[in-house]
């Protein structure tokens, strides 16, 4: 069984996979992850993040360990992601290793951007998580506030609002909802209202496929 949740950034889908998995038994993978690690990595080298086949050499030495890296969670990772996540080159060597991951048994939510369109278009499940841009940047700044990590609201929202742009733009494995993917809208819930609605449409998905 995969269940893929895609969305634009603060929408809330890291927290609803993460409960989902929980609560199904099956494993996670926030997929995230991979590319603000592979961004770590050319940075680490001394390269520039537009250096493309550093990139991708970074991604095809990507280390499961290396994700477990509190630094990954920074605002500027996010940022510095969604640069590298534009290349086609690197897309491609993280795909095997995310097809691998959704493949265990008897279960695997995976959460990003492309999982229902891109890497996983088989997925018993698809769900799109959104949100008012304010919303997201709200809930982003709180988080950031918690982490020490200081900003403005404003600086925020316009950190959120570029990167959405840049996932939506780019031409390999933009950033958009499957055509066969639910539509989940969180502005008006909190996590727990959010977690329900999305049980909710899997045992609807699950209980139509039989
Ligand atoms: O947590 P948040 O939604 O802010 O970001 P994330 O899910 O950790 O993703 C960081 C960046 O990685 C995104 O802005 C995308 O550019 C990229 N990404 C992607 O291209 N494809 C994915 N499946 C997941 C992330």
């Amino acid at each position: 069984m995969i269940i893929a949740i895609d969305g634009p950034a603060a929408s809330g889908k890291g927290t609803l996979a993460k409960r989902i998995a929980a609560h199904f038994g099956f494993a996670c993978l926030d997929t995230g992850l991979l590319y603000r690690a592979v961004a770590r990595d050319v940075l680490a080298r001394g390269a520039a993040l537009e250096d493309e086949a550093v990139a991708a050499k970074a991604a095809l030495n990507l280390e499961f360990a290396s994700l477990d890296d509190p630094a990954l969670r920074l605002a500027s990772a996010g940022d510095a992601a969604s640069v590298v996540a534009k290349f086609p080159s690197v897309r491609t060597a993280l795909l095997e290793l995310q097809r691998r991951f959704a493949a265990q048994k008897p279960g695997a939510v995976l959460d990003g951007r492309d999982i229902g369109t891109v890497v996983c278009p088989d997925a018993h499940v698809k769900i799109f998580v959104t949100a008012d841009l304010e919303v997201r940047a709200r809930r982003r700044h709180e988080e950031m506030l918690t982490r020490g990590d200081a900003a403005t609201l404003a600086s925020v929202i316009e950190l959120i609002r570029l990167r959405d742009e840049r996932d939506t733009s780019r031409a390999d494995a933009p950033m958009r909802a499957a055509a066969d993917a639910d539509l989940l809208d969180t502005t008006e819930m909190d996590i727990e209202t959010a977690f329900e609605a999305a049980v909710g449409l899997i045992k609807r998905r699950i209980a139509r496929q039989g």
